[in-house]
């Protein structure tokens, strides 16, 4: 793999835990789960290959219509992970972020980002942006709230979640759709999408996007 030429910001919608839990006729919670090891797994990897920055697409505004069950279960999870691995932190070696909405989030998981966020932050290397309660209508609308008026692209995008544009913008799953992901921020991005489900989007498949972005030609309105 060669390192020049990396995108320095990777978005991952991170895609199909449910089909793939069910292709295993395991419940779409075990997908689940197994999607959350994975992300520290792919984290690890994008921090080695010195990529800069990784937001990920965990939970969105939409994802609140979801069974009840399902939806509990994806708030309660990594606190319980949490709890069981903390003795471990020490092994993240790169900085972790949250990006979206706060004030819907159960205490217990709001406890559990502070911590994390808190225990990372003079790691080196790699910021792993986790988008949890994230959705781009939202993220646009309490930005221009917040700006002076008339509103200039700067003021607006030093108001947004996500400051940084995004390079290469991934969806495993087969869907070839945005959902409500970094509207604003992806419109030069690379798009690339993978039929692998997210639980089995290994080092191999990473390295694949990569290659794939790197032959591209990114011209930005302009002549190369
Ligand atoms: C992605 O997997 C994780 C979340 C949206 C929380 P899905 O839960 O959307 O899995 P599929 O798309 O139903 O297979
Ligand atoms: C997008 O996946 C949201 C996340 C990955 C968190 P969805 O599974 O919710 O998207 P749709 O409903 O298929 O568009
Ligand atoms: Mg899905």
């Amino acid at each position: 793999m060669k390192n020049k030429n990396m995108p320095k910001h990777v978005a991952i919608i991170l895609d199909g835990n449910g089909r793939w839990a069910k292709k295993k006729k395991k419940p779409r919670s075990f997908g689940h789960y197994m999607g959350g090891r994975n992300l520290f797994r792919v984290a690890t990897q994008a921090n080695e290959l010195g990529i800069e920055k990784l937001s990920v697409y965990a939970f969105s505004t939409e994802n609140w219509k979801r069974p009840q069950e399902e939806v509990d279960y994806l708030m309660t999870f990594p606190v319980e992970y949490y709890e069981k691995n903390k003795h471990r932190i020490d092994e993240i070696l790169f900085k972790v972020t949250v990006s979206g909405r706060k004030d819907r989030l159960p205490k217990a998981l709001l406890k559990v980002i502070d911590d994390v966020v808190e225990k990372t932050k003079n790691n080196k290397g790699l910021e792993l942006n986790i988008c949890l309660d994230y959705g781009s209508y939202d993220e646009i609308i309490q930005a221009v709230n917040a700006c002076d008026q008339p509103v200039t692209r700067k003021d607006l995008e030093a108001h947004l979640m996500v400051s940084e544009p995004v390079d290469l913008l991934i969806r495993t799953s087969g869907e070839q759709r945005i959902s409500n992901f970094l509207l604003w921020q992806i419109s030069y991005a690379e798009l690339y999408f993978t039929k692998v489900y997210w639980p089995s989007f290994n080092k191999k498949q990473f390295e694949k996007a990569l290659n794939n972005y790197q032959k591209r030609t990114r011209r930005f309105g302009g002549l190369k």
